[in-house]
């Protein structure tokens, strides 16, 4: 059985891609399955918290006890977010979120036309930016999938989001990041603390990641 760590506790979680219209046919998105996101709101409901999960993806079954709000956009994603963030004590960020989305999204099927095609894309929101704004008494984690230099880029995310924690992959690794059912991840912590976790199954580095929240929750973070 696992242990009641976060009885009392509302978290809200993140999962999944998000899907960028181009027209009513076709979209981006990118590989992220929503698994590292599911098992981590399958294993905090498990510790005893009130789950809501925002899930870009609707091939993965809703686990027990977790209240899912299904979303499409990254601009459907910040608006969930941002209607639930209030009743959160812990908000955790695993969901792969476009940066940039198409200007122009056209109202019927794009013809073919001769020679190539340009599509303008704009920046979204960065959802976890505008939390680490407004954030009160709240624990915040954020993701951070890197190729490259990836201690250097996730302290960097952790300072300028004001996050808490940052769950580091390093997504060009063998059994990590995307897809998968494994994942490896570096956490570090504000308090300039990391802890480098082995290839383990997604549920087993859920587990990981939330012993670490909630020893931070017990320790200098008060909520
Ligand atoms: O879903 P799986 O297939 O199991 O894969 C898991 C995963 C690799 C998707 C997951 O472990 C992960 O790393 N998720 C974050 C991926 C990501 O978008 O990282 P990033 O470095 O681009 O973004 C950094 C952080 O900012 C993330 O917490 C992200 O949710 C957040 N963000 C990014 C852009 C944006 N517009 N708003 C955001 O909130």
């Amino acid at each position: 059985f696992a242990q009641r760590l976060f009885d009392g506790k509302t978290f809200l979680i993140t999962a999944g891609p998000t899907k960028e219209k181009v027209d009513p046919v076709r979209y981006f998105t990118n590989r992220s399955s929503g698994k590292m996101g599911y098992a981590l709101a399958e294993q905090a409901a498990l510790m005893g918290a009130e789950v809501i999960l925002v899930s870009g993806t609707d091939s993965l079954p809703a686990p027990n006890g977790v209240k899912v709000v299904h979303v499409e956009s990254a601009a459907d994603m910040f608006d969930a977010v941002m209607t639930h963030a209030n009743e959160a004590d812990v908000i955790v960020k695993s969901a792969a979120v476009a940066d940039y989305r198409p200007k122009q999204v056209h109202a019927s099927k794009m013809k073919k036309q001769s020679g190539d095609l340009v599509i303008e894309l704009e920046r979204t929101k960065d959802i976890l930016f505008e939390l680490g704004k407004k954030k009160a008494n709240q624990f915040l984690v954020g993701f951070a999938a890197e190729t490259d230099n990836m201690e250097e880029y996730a302290k960097g995310k952790l300072v300028k989001k004001n996050a808490d924690m940052i769950v580091a992959n390093n997504v060009a690794a063998e059994g990590a990041g995307f897809a998968g059912d494994t994942n490896i991840v570096t956490i570090f912590h504000k308090d300039h603390s990391s802890v480098q976790l082995p290839l383990l199954s997604k549920q087993e580095t859920a587990r990981k990641i939330l012993h670490e929240i909630s020893e931070k929750l017990g320790g200098d973070h008060h909520l």
